[in-house]
């Protein structure tokens, strides 16, 4: 029954590309904590970088926030991050560093 077997690629086609689909919106909430909370701390207070909360970075425009962020600081171990941000990732960090992860 070689239509069954098609009818099982297909099926197996549609599934691993619904997969990528989902891994490529990647939600901004999970990249935050798991990406920068590696260092700044899960809950963004601090680790060996510093609390990235709502009232740390409230001393930077989004101007500066979008540079640190991009470009990393040099000579630390904040590293740029312009090249694993795709389209629209900056500006949801710099959204949700601003609103804090409580609300
Ligand atoms: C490998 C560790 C590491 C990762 C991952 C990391 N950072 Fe940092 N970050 C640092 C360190 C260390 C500093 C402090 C640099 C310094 O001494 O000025 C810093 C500084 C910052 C600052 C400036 C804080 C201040 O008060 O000056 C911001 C904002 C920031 N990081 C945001 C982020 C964001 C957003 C991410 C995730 C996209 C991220 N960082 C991921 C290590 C990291």
């Amino acid at each position: 029954m070689p239509w069954l077997a098609s009818l099982l690629m297909l099926t197996l086609l549609m599934l691993t590309g619904a997969t990528a689909q989902a891994e490529e919106a990647r939600d901004v909430e999970r990249l935050v904590r798991q990406d920068c909370g590696s260092c700044h701390g899960l809950t963004l207070k601090g680790g060996l970088g510093p609390a990235i909360t709502p009232e740390a970075v409230a001393k930077y425009d989004d101007e500066t926030l979008a540079e640190i962020i991009l470009d990393g600081v040099p000579d630390t171990p904040m590293p740029p991050w312009r090249a694993l941000l795709g389209p629209g990732e900056l500006e949801a960090i710099i959204a949700y560093l601003r609103k804090g992860e409580s609300q």
